[in-house]
């Protein structure tokens, strides 16, 4: 194991998203997982049934926990619920010298709002320039922009625009477009990648999201390359979507622990 990740975000009691997807993808990835909760959600494959936040004090003193003690090498912001918290959290991490991944979560996957519209330019002022990724699914690239995004060109063109807000690179999600391919861009300063693969024909696409970034942030923490380290993370979650264990009757979860063979270690496999 190596890779220390701090993850700001939501806890998700069903599993599948938010912070359990975090320290589960993080831990596929054989790095360390470490958590400030932003708030709790009650929540299943169905969608949210209650949102409880964390005092800003209280997540202020988780964050404080973990880097005065353990230290990390990147950070990883999912949910973080209204302005004043978003405010918070860009404060805290300003003084840092690692990666921020930057997952600019506004809406779950069943509909419930994860972010007040308040905190959006509080984001856009405060967090977007210190990313290192951001990684915005098209829904949240067109809030932030103000532009619309219905194909591979217009995902370019909002992934540039948001590079002006300080970010030195975007991981444009293209879960949201129809189509048997899918397609995410990478775009930076100096150039403009796209990874393409086949979109997997399921309803087991609970927190996809959470766990492309903080696969993301698990490569940068242990000093892979960003183009490597959205590969590797890409990779992880495909794999993990096609071997989902089709849990619950809604958006189910992922298969996080694909990476992971308990059987060898019992002997029962070399
Ligand atoms: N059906 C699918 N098949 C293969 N890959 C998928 C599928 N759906 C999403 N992905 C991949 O999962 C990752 C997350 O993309 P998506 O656009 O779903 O993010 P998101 O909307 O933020 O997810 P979430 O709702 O969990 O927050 C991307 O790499 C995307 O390409
Ligand atoms: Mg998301």
């Amino acid at each position: 194991m190596h890779g220390r990740v701090l993850v700001i975000a939501g806890s998700d009691s069903g599993g599948g998203a938010g912070i359990q997807a975090d320290i589960k993808a993080i831990t596929a990835m054989d790095a360390f997982a470490m958590t400030a909760i932003t708030a709790l959600t009650a929540q299943n494959t169905l969608g949210v049934q209650g949102v409880h936040p964390v005092p800003p004090a209280f997540l202020r003193l988780q964050i404080d926990s973990v880097l005065s003690d353990l230290g990390a090498d990147a950070v990883k912001t999912g949910m973080l619920g209204d302005a004043a918290t978003v405010g918070l959290v860009a404060e805290m991490l300003a003084p840092l010298q690692i990666p921020i991944v930057v997952d600019p979560v506004m809406v779950a996957k069943g509909g419930a709002s994860l972010l007040a519209d308040s905190a959006v330019a509080e984001m856009k002022r405060s967090l977007l320039p210190m990313a290192a990724l951001l990684t915005p699914n098209l829904p949240e690239a067109e809030v932030l922009t103000g532009m619309r995004i219905t194909d591979e060109a217009g995902m370019r063109r909002a992934g540039e625009a948001l590079l002006s807000f300080g970010c030195a690179a975007v991981l444009m999600k293209g879960g949201h477009l129809e189509g048997p391919d899918l397609v995410d861009v990478l775009v930076t300063e100096k150039r403009v990648l796209a990874f393409r693969s086949s979109r997997i024909a399921t309803r087991h696409t609970h927190g996809t999201g959470c766990t492309l970034a903080s696969a993301c942030a698990a490569g940068l923490a242990q000093g892979l390359e960003l183009f490597t380290a959205v590969s590797r993370a890409r990779a992880y979650v495909q794999a993990a979507i096609f071997s989902a264990p089709g849990y619950g009757a809604g958006h189910g979860p992922l298969n996080h622990a694909v990476t992971v063979d308990p059987a060898r270690l019992a002997g029962l496999r070399s």
